[in-house]
């Protein structure tokens, strides 16, 4: 595991006011079929921003590709979704901009699912029946991809998830696609890190058990923290939306664990992190990728410091393709970009390659593509799907510092 020098990204976060007008956007119920996830508050969306813009009016022949892409663009997991947006939105700027696919312009649309399992569901079914796009991306959280994956799979239309990592999201589905690694991958990374950087021999776990990603990875950590020679002192559960974790913690303190391994995502591990230094638990909290939002500091303020989380990139890694991506998104955005904006930036590029290489647009043709995706270097590693139509990619684990997460480690996975 390599250790790198700790430092502090360069700029600050700023642009809350994009946060306030894409939420204001959204739950006016904007459907946001055009405009990019930029503007000041109070702007309206400029329409047909991505399809190019000025020139000549196209012919039928190079009528857009449409693209469609499933986010919480409001709601608990907010940040997610916009993030994410963002990043797609970067991806087909530059690819419009570079001319697009022989002639024609990519066009996004992004439907709000707010972080509802119901909602994904409609809003795959509504950008493949109504808008009739050709390939679909999202959703982040595992529970929402496994529900959109369904509509995908049912019509014949690609999917790439770009972040979610529970193993069932393409599990016997031959159209819906990942580009980032998967659980059981993240749940050793923690483990590992635990045992031999924290050099912890008891973990107590406390997750999510409405969300697939949050009990998947549970599991995973558990079965490697203990095949590690560690052993798991408490295993607590709460439900996405809760507020109150005394008692779940008053267990856990009781228990006198090294570290406290909580996979949920960031709203509830900001509120667990507040309530378990009010409950006098000093020792380090770990997440896994969930836990990525500027928010997760905003609601754990310095309870959260510190505390490390297992993630798909960090903005301060070392790497070529991490810096200009960071330059890139800051100068688009004004704000640095998180893993899910890296890994949106990633699936829209693939997505791209492969109908690129497709010898049509039909979603067995483009599924097929996608399929043969290798070695494609992207902003969070170099991305293969394999043959369970996941991705093999190293992972980083950040600490929290000065509100910020900075870069401690990747991980390679096992050969
Ligand atoms: N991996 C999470 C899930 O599957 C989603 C996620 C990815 C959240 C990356 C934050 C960052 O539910």
């Amino acid at each position: 595991m390599a250790i790198a020098l700790q430092r502090r990204p360069g700029l600050a976060h700023l642009a809350r006011g994009l946060f306030a007008a894409l939420a204001l956007m959204a739950g006016a119920g904007c459907e946001d079929r055009s405009a990019p996830a930029t503007g000041g508050p109070g702007v309206a969306p400029a329409a047909n921003t991505d399809a190019g813009g000025a020139g000549p009016a196209p012919t039928s022949d190079a009528a857009p590709i449409k693209v469609g892409h499933y986010a919480s663009m409001t709601g608990k997991e907010a940040t997610f979704g916009q993030s994410t947006d963002r990043g797609i939105r970067l991806a087909i700027k530059e690819i419009n901009a570079a001319g697009g696919l022989n002639g024609r312009q990519l066009e996004v649309i992004t439907y709000d699912t707010k972080g509802e399992s119901k909602e994904a569901g409609n809003a795959v079914t509504r950008l493949i029946t109504s808008d009739k796009v050709t390939a679909v991306l999202g959703e982040v959280a595992s529970g929402l991809s496994l529900a959109g994956g369904a509509v995908a799979q049912q019509y014949g239309v690609p999917m790439i998830s770009p972040s979610s990592t529970n193993p069932k999201v393409t599990l016997g589905r031959d159209m819906v696609f990942r580009v980032c690694f998967i659980d059981p991958f993240q749940g050793f990374v923690v483990a590992k890190f635990a045992r031999e950087n924290l050099k912890a021999g008891k973990a107590a776990v406390l997750f999510d058990q409405a969300q697939p990603y949050s009990k998947g990875l549970r599991d995973e950590f558990i079965k490697h923290f203990q095949a590690m020679g560690g052993t798991i002192v408490a295993d607590e559960a709460f439900s996405s939306g809760d507020q109150d974790f005394s008692a779940q913690l008053n267990t856990i303190r009781a228990a006198g664990p090294e570290v406290i391994f909580v996979p949920g995502y960031y709203t509830e591990a900001g509120n667990i992190a507040q309530q378990a230094r009010k409950l006098g638990i000093t020792v380090p909290l770990m997440g896994g990728d969930g836990w990525d939002s500027e928010q997760l500091a905003a609601i754990g303020q310095d309870a959260i410091e510190g505390c490390y989380y297992s993630n798909h990139y960090a903005p301060d890694q070392p790497s070529e393709e991490v810096r200009t991506f960071v330059s890139k998104y800051q100068s688009e955005y004004g704000q640095t970009p998180d893993g899910l904006a890296a890994l949106g930036y990633d699936a829209a590029k693939v997505l791209f390659e492969a109908m690129k290489h497709a010898p049509s647009l039909e979603g067995k043709a483009l599924a097929a593509a996608v399929a043969q995706t290798k070695d494609h270097r992207g902003v969070t590693g170099i991305i293969t799907i394999d043959q369970n139509r996941d991705a093999t990619k190293s992972a980083v684990v950040v600490q929290m510092k000065g509100g910020k997460p900075v870069w401690v480690a990747t991980v390679e996975p096992p050969k």
